[in-house]
């Protein structure tokens, strides 16, 4: 069994809170608050990578990631005092006033703070607190990593439960029976069924499968998180290597015999899937398709490859 993500656990000298850049260790949330607002608190997970060559470090589709941050806002009902242009701003300053120069997490985060009385009635429509932090975490791109999955035994959230498609604290505990679930089992991860037996994703990514030469994802309306990296992953299939894309329902059984399974997503960068439930995925390797997407992702999100400038936001000034 091994730890999914080796994080730093160095802290951020300054977290940006509220309109401000605040010394991590005064960036404090009342200790009552903590019950009150567990579960009252959506967040983003974005990635940061450096280029050495042209000290640079670039955030991977912030738009993009903000845009969500504000639609599971919108659907909760948080009713937030900042703008993205605001926030997207406000990233910079914090990265910048940490002099970050290695490949950063960043996690916005907005939450009720609970200090006024924990009752629902008060957070309708209300501003949420917002933080915003880093921390440095390795990159495991180009070095082929792979997983062993197993089909859960727990049911994925659906949309008129507690919608998947908002980035919510509380939907974890979802995810995380799942996880520990397959990681006790002796799994490096899980992949959930939704209520009808149809796959929807990993615990922490989203899932592709190379079946008969054509990529297959489950659509967005299948019990997964709108995944930014996933948008990524379908075009960069697409539009640089020529494949044809499907989003369509897929059984657990369709990966017992496709080519190949690869997961997708900020934290999980990708990673290929080379069995599932114990079943080999093809012949037990990463396969092709998966090796192309992550030289392509590689390459991309540390600006050494040069296209997609739409989805790169330099945080410092150019040095030439
Ligand atoms: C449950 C879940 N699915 C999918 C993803 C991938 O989303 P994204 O690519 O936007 O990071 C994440 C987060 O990384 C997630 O937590």
């Amino acid at each position: 069994m091994s730890a999914r993500f080796d994080y730093s656990t160095a802290p951020p000298a300054y977290v940006w809170l509220n309109g401000k850049l605040v010394p991590w260790a005064e960036a404090t949330v009342p200790v009552t608050a903590m019950g009150a607002s567990g579960g009252l608190a959506v967040f983003e997970g974005v990635k940061a990578y450096w280029n050495p060559a042209e000290e640079q470090l670039y955030i991977v589709r912030l738009d993009a990631h903000l845009k969500r941050l504000y639609d599971s806002m919108k659907i909760v009902r948080m009713v937030p005092s900042y703008r993205p242009e605001e926030l997207a701003a406000a990233a910079l300053d914090m990265l910048r006033a940490n002099q970050i120069r290695e490949d950063t997490y960043l996690r916005p985060v907005a939450f009720y703070d609970g200090v006024k009385l924990p009752s629902f009635r008060y957070t309708v429509g209300a501003a949420p607190d917002i933080c915003l932090s880093a921390m440095a975490f390795h990159t495991h791109l180009l070095q082929h990593k792979a997983k062993a999955c197993a089909v859960s035994s727990w049911t994925r959230l659906s949309d008129n439960q507690s919608p998947p498609r908002v980035k919510v604290m509380s939907n974890y505990q979802n995810n995380r029976l799942a996880f520990t679930e397959a990681f006790v089992d002796g799994y490096d991860d899980a992949i959930l069924l939704d209520e009808r037996g149809k796959v929807t994703e990993a615990t922490g990514a989203c899932l592709f499968m190379v079946r008969d030469g054509v990529v297959v994802t489950p659509s967005i309306s299948h019990g997964i998180l709108e995944s930014v990296t996933r948008d990524t992953v379908i075009r960069l299939c697409r539009d640089v290597l020529g494949l044809t894309v499907q989003e369509r329902e897929v059984d657990r059984t369709e990966l017992y015999v496709c080519e190949e399974v690869f997961l997708s997503g900020t934290g999980e960068e990708v990673t290929a899937v080379t069995s599932v439930d114990r079943l080999p995925v093809a012949d037990g390797q990463p396969g092709p398709v998966f090796l192309a997407v992550e030289r392509l992702y590689h390459d991309l999100v540390r600006g050494l490859d040069r296209r997609y400038p739409e989805w790169r936001t330099p945080v410092y000034e150019p040095t030439s």
